[in-house]
């Protein structure tokens, strides 16, 4: 792909929607349909953030930030620290399953590290194939390697043989560096290894996080492959799932910065799958945006919030969930770094919530985490507040 050409997607039928059926089976909600994972998001969705989130509903699994890993066996501390849910049978609170993400290039370390997680009770183990950053990049990591299928293969291999049969291994992948001519042999790469799942995020490591995301890319991808893959990127509201699903033909999705800005999303989709919200979704008017009217929380800057755009959770309930963030920020976050993560989420809050847009417009430029928690909450919580919904 030139970034962006148009070329047709050719559908047939998903094997991954198979298994789609069995995990919609066991989804918790109505949803007919399910399939619905967290994306991890190194620096925004830790252990806190999954909790709430997957609290609220919809989310089948959530797969952890990234553990970087260079040329050591890192200690199992180091794990516990970045997956707290380790210690809690690998699920968060809710129940719900986290799949540990390593990002590395040298297959025999992976290796090893994948062989010591396994002895710490992951859900499973992912594959980081997508991150853009310079600084992981520059070390071979991440979206570097999409250039070097065959090394991308035998990573995927030795994580596969190293950790017991029972324990999924899967992987994230971009589309490629600077154009996708070589994301189907990534795609197949990884597949021959032994990999049970391919995320695939729609965009190429030069896009960053700019919209749009290429979805029919994927259903192209799906012609290569047989194994299960889920779509990401750019998935804000109901209807975006709906859309991203009909283009890239994959019943599964990834919900990245959608969720954090509407946790209720996952549960929404669900609905709708479940045929409760569909009349939502069409009255919703952020079906009627393009993607780039909502810009990336990363590279530049986020976009106005949409007036009374219709989300799945509404604001006072979304509001009980700041609270409990708040609290858990108090207690876990040195005071100087508490300001910047509640504005970091209220960010992408206010792309969905009118009421997140006027807070963060008269609290942007506050550093006091307890005057900003004073003026949203209208007093210091000190308790986690809300259960779960
Ligand atoms: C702040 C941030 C951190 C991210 N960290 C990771 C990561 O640790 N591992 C990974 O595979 N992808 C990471 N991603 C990419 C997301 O998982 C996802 O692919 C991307 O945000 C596109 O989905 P979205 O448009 O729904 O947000 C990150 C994205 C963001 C915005």
């Amino acid at each position: 792909m030139k970034a962006g050409a148009p070329e047709p997607p050719a559908g047939r039928p998903d094997p991954a929607e198979a298994s789609d059926t069995a995990h919609a089976a066991g989804s918790a909600a109505a949803g007919r349909r399910g399939g619905l994972l967290l994306a991890p998001m190194e620096g925004l969705m830790d252990a806190t953030l999954r909790d709430l989130i997957t609290r609220v509903g919809g989310v089948e699994r959530c797969v952890s930030e990234f553990v970087r890993i260079t040329d050591t066996l890192l200690p199992a501390r180091v794990f516990h620290r970045m997956v707290p849910e380790l210690r809690q049978g690998g699920r968060t609170p809710a129940g719900v399953p986290v799949r540990v993400q390593l990002l590395g290039s040298d297959a025999a370390c992976l290796a090893d590290n994948a062989a010591l997680l396994a002895t710490l009770g992951p859900e499973g183990v992912d594959l980081n194939f997508g991150c853009p950053a310079r600084t992981v990049n520059r070390h071979r990591g991440g979206a570097a390697l999409l250039d070097e299928p065959e090394l991308i293969g035998r990573i995927v291999e030795a994580v596969r043989r190293a950790v017991p049969a029972h324990l999924p291994v899967s992987a994230k992948m971009r589309l490629g560096l600077r154009d996708d001519r070589r994301a189907r042999d990534c795609a197949q790469a990884i597949e021959a290894a032994g990999a049970c799942e391919l995320v695939v995020h729609a965009r190429l490591q030069v896009h960053g996080y700019r919209p749009p995301a290429y979805w029919d890319r994927i259903a192209t991808l799906r012609e290569a492959v047989c194994l299960p893959l889920v779509a990401n990127g750019e998935i804000w509201t109901v209807e975006d799932a709906r859309r991203c699903r009909a283009e890239s033909g994959c019943e599964r999705l990834m919900l990245g910065r959608g969720a954090v800005a509407d946790p209720g999303l996952a549960r929404a989709i669900l609905a709708a799958d479940a045929g409760g919200a569909d009349a939502a979704a069409e009255t919703d008017p952020v079906a009627d945006l393009t993607a780039a009217d909502l810009t990336a929380s990363q590279g530049a800057g986020v976009a106005d919030a949409v007036p009374g755009a219709a989300v799945g959770l509404p604001w006072t309930q979304v509001l009980g969930l700041l609270e409990d963030f708040w609290s858990r920020t108090t207690h876990s976050l040195e005071p100087r770094h508490r300001a910047g993560r509640l504005k970091q989420w209220l960010q992408l809050l206010r792309l969905r919530h009118p009421e997140a847009a006027q807070a963060y417009a008269e609290l942007r430029t506050e550093h006091d985490s307890r005057v900003i928690a004073l003026r949203l909450f209208g007093h210091l919580p000190t308790r986690p507040s809300v259960g779960p919904g």
